[in-house]
């Protein structure tokens, strides 16, 4: 990464009326939440379809609040992290949009304004079987929970963790946002590695409307070549280095 690189960046964010940024995994890494695909990630130990889907859940709801009870716990113990805090200051600007692909909440906690949260949170749930009152997330941040699995308040079935699955669709009212959002002057991606969508294909849109894009990632993604500007190293360090250029 250069200083020129650096600074040609910190000059577009400083000068563009509308910023979107969208974060990833390897935002929450120097937190210590592990990320999904790299050293150490979620899936290198763990079958997504053991563990991110309907069916797994209906097969063994026990097993599936398990790992989200300690993904839970892992996750609590965790701070906010420098790369956090920059996009909370900048979160109060006019014309900035955050876009969050992570379930941890630490941007929540970092104090973000107005964020627009793709694939839920750990720390809501739904119920499962879709019961009317139950159907709209409530907050549960007790670690560990009381009971487990837990139920749903309103008609004692199964309750599940209120984030996106494999082969689940997002919300649409946040899609639209996120889709909305990629019409911007830059368009920054922070920590993912491009692979999942809809979230990876914001930046095609961005750029096809055209907005400067550019990556922040410690690796080469698929979106790396088509970026205006990938800088490479980490977002804690990145971030900051970025911000006291402006
Ligand atoms: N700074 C910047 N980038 C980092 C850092 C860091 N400190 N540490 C890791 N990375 C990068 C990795 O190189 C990788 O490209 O962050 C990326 C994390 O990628 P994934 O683990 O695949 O996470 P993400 O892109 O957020 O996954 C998308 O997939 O599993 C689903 O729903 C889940 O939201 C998740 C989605």
């Amino acid at each position: 990464m250069t200083d020129t690189a650096l600074s040609d960046l910190a000059a577009r964010v400083a000068s563009a009326r509308r910023v979107t940024v969208m974060t990833g995994a390897g935002v929450s890494a120097a937190s210590g939440v592990p990320t999904f695909r790299g050293p150490g990630g979620l899936w290198r130990h763990y079958r997504p379809e053991d563990l991110a889907t309907r069916q797994a859940f209906a097969r063994d709801p026990a097993l599936v609040w398990e790992w989200y009870a300690w993904r839970r716990q892992t996750v609590a113990a965790c701070r906010p992290n420098p790369a956090h805090e920059v996009l909370a200051r900048w979160s109060r600007r006019d014309g900035h949009t955050l876009i969050i692909q992570n379930v941890d909440d630490l941007h929540v906690r970092a104090g973000t304004r107005d964020l627009v949260r793709l694939h839920g949170s750990l720390w809501e749930m739904t119920c499962f079987n879709g019961c009317e009152r139950g159907t709209r997330s409530w907050r549960d941040e007790r670690v560990p929970l009381p009971e487990m699995p837990p139920s749903c308040p309103h008609c004692g079935g199964s309750a599940r963790p209120a984030v996106v699955w494999f082969g689940e669709s997002l919300d649409s009212a946040d899609v639209n946002r996120a889709f909305n959002a990629t019409a911007c002057d830059v368009f920054l991606t922070v920590g993912t590695s491009a692979l999942v969508y809809p979230a990876a294909g914001l930046v095609h849109q961005a750029r096809a409307r055209g907005a400067f894009t550019a990556e922040i990632n410690v690796d080469e993604t698929p979106a790396s070549a088509l970026v205006d500007v990938s800088l490479r190293g980490p977002a804690e360090e990145i971030l900051p280095a970025v911000d006291q250029l402006i």
